[in-house]
């Protein structure tokens, strides 16, 4: 699955590629989001900080893995995606995601704290709040809130700040990362898991938390919040 996602970006040349399979690879949230459904069928996905678009890569991977049979049995079917829009403030990402565009899959340039959201299903936004002050922060969900239709879904992950060593380890390779990424690293806004949950409660989301850091050393956690029942998700 890792090399099928990962293949489109050879065209985008040799740091796309390895990044993307060293991502794709690496990082438990892509497996995770399929094996526990967390992407109801038939969603318009907003990606925000989408960086390279590996998320609609990974999506077009699962939806033709799935379809020739070649997909875990314990898995749900994968879900097909009737849109995904992703927004990313750097231009080199947004160049390197060129290569996954389609009649369904854009991928803009643009800074989450100003940008419109429209309306969307699902709002992935993957490793990014951390990067803008608190009240940005809050500004951009109580926007993704508002974009957000009926039964939509929020798939937000943060690095928790109590988290002890693990979060320090988080944010060290952040820096790293985001260096040979290309762009300049800045100060970092965390907040701790409990915080992040009332903060999503407070505009009306039921969250569930799922630890997202399995066999790697960070505190990262995803928070699912679920509008429209009020019923959180069982993960
Ligand atoms: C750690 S990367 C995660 C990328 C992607 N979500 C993923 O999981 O593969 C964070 C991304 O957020 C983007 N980003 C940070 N601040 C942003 C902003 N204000 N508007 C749009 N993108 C932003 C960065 O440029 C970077 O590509």
């Amino acid at each position: 699955m890792v090399s099928t996602a990962a293949k489109p970006y050879r065209a985008a040349g040799r740091f796309a590629w390895h990044f993307a399979k060293g991502k794709l690879g690496g990082d438990p949230a892509f497996v995770e989001l399929l094996r526990r459904g967390l992407i109801p069928p038939n969603s318009r996905i907003l990606d925000l900080g989408c960086g390279q678009g590996l998320l609609a890569a990974w999506l077009a991977a699962a939806d033709i893995l799935c379809s020739v049979g070649n997909w875990p049995r314990e898995f749900p079917p994968a879900p097909k995606v009737t849109s995904y829009r992703g927004i990313e403030l750097m231009p080199r990402d947004v160049e390197r995601a060129g290569v996954i565009l389609g009649n369904r899959v854009v991928v803009e340039q643009g800074d989450i704290r100003t940008a419109d959201f429209q309306s969307a299903d699902v709002v992935v936004i993957l490793d990014v709040l951390h990067y803008m002050p608190f009240s940005a922060q809050d500004d951009v969900l109580n926007r993704v809130r508002r974009a957000l239709g009926p039964n939509g879904t929020l798939l937000l992950r943060i690095g928790d700040s109590a988290g002890g060593w693990r979060f320090h380890v988080s944010n060290y390779v952040d820096t790293i990362v985001t260096a040979v990424r290309g762009h300049t690293p800045g100060r970092l806004h965390c907040r701790p898991l409990a915080q992040w949950k009332r903060t999503l409660e407070k505009l009306g989301f039921a969250v569930t938390s799922v630890p997202m850091s399995q066999g790697t050393p960070f505190a990262n956690v995803l928070l699912v919040g679920k509008i429209g029942n009020g019923a959180a998700v069982h993960v």
